[in-house]
C-alpha cells in the first residue's frame, strides 16, 4: 500500500500555491490532513477547535471532513497567513477564521464544549495544554502532529515533545495512539477519568 493522496480539499491547491509564494516554511504535510478529514467526519454536529491556521491547509482538510451542521474556529496570530485562508475558505459559513492569539482562545473557550481539537502550535501543545484538553467532551478528540524526532530538532526541542508525551501518557482521562507515520502523529479520545 502506497501513502499516495489522490484527492485534495477544496481550496487546498489554491492555498498551496499562493502560500508557497510568502515563504512560510511550517505547511503541514498531506497525510495527516487526510486522518484529519477522515477523523472529522466522525463527528457530525461537531464543534471543532483549530490551533495554528498557517494559511489554511489544514483547515481545508477538517473542513472537507466535517457535515454541514458543524462548525470549526481556528485561530493563528499572523495576518498575513490567515488572510489567505480568508481569501480561500472565508466563503464556508461553517468556520470561523481569526487572528489573535491563540492563548486567548483557550481561556475563552468553554470547557467541555469541544469535539476536536487540532493543535498545531505552540498553545495547546507545548503551552496552556492543560487548559486546552479541558475543553474537550468525553468522546472528543485531540490530535497532534511533528512528533517524531526530526535530526534538525534542538535537544531543548526533542526534551519539550518528550514530556509532552509523558504527560499526555499518565493522563487517565484520555486513550492515546501514537503513530510512527508522516511527521508523527499522537491522537486522544477523552473518556471519562476513573477517579470520577
Ligand atoms: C505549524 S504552523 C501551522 C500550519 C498549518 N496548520 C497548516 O496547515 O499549514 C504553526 C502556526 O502557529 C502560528 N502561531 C505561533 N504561535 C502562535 C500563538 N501563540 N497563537 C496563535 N498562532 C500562533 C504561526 O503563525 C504558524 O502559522
Amino acid at each position: 500500500m502506497k501513502n499516495n493522496i489522490d484527492m485534495f480539499p477544496t481550496g487546498f491547491k489554491e492555498i498551496l500555491a499562493e502560500t508557497e509564494q510568502t515563504g512560510f516554511n511550517q505547511l503541514s504535510d498531506p497525510l495527516p490532513g487526510s486522518l484529519l478529514s477522515t477523523l472529522a467526519a466522525t463527528k457530525p454536529n461537531g464543534h471543532f477547535l483549530e490551533l495554528g491556521t498557517g494559511s489554511g491547509l489544514s483547515t481545508a482538510w477538517l473542513l472537507h471532513g466535517m457535515d454541514a451542521s458543524s462548525s470549526l474556529t481556528s485561530i493563528d496570530h499572523d495576518n498575513e497567513l490567515v488572510s489567505i485562508a480568508k481569501r480561500h475558505l472565508g466563503h464556508d459559513p461553517r468556520v470561523q477564521l481569526m487572528v489573535g492569539a491563540g492563548e486567548e482562545l483557550i481561556l475563552k473557550t468553554k470547557p467541555d464544549s469541544i469535539d476536536f481539537i487540532f493543535a498545531d502550535t505552540w498553545p495547546g501543545k507545548y503551552n496552556h495544554l492543560e487548559e486546552t484538553l479541558s475543553l474537550l467532551k468525553v468522546g472528543g478528540m485531540y490530535l497532534i502532529d511533528d512528533m517524531q524526532a526530526q535530526d534538525s530538532w534542538s535537544d531543548e526541542h526533542r526534551d519539550k515533545a518528550n514530556q509532552l508525551i509523558q504527560y499526555l501518557e499518565t493522563r487517565d482521562d484520555l486513550l492515546l495512539t501514537k503513530l510512527s507515520w508522516s511527521t508523527g502523529i499522537i491522537i486522544c479520545t477523552k473518556i471519562l477519568s476513573p477517579a470520577t
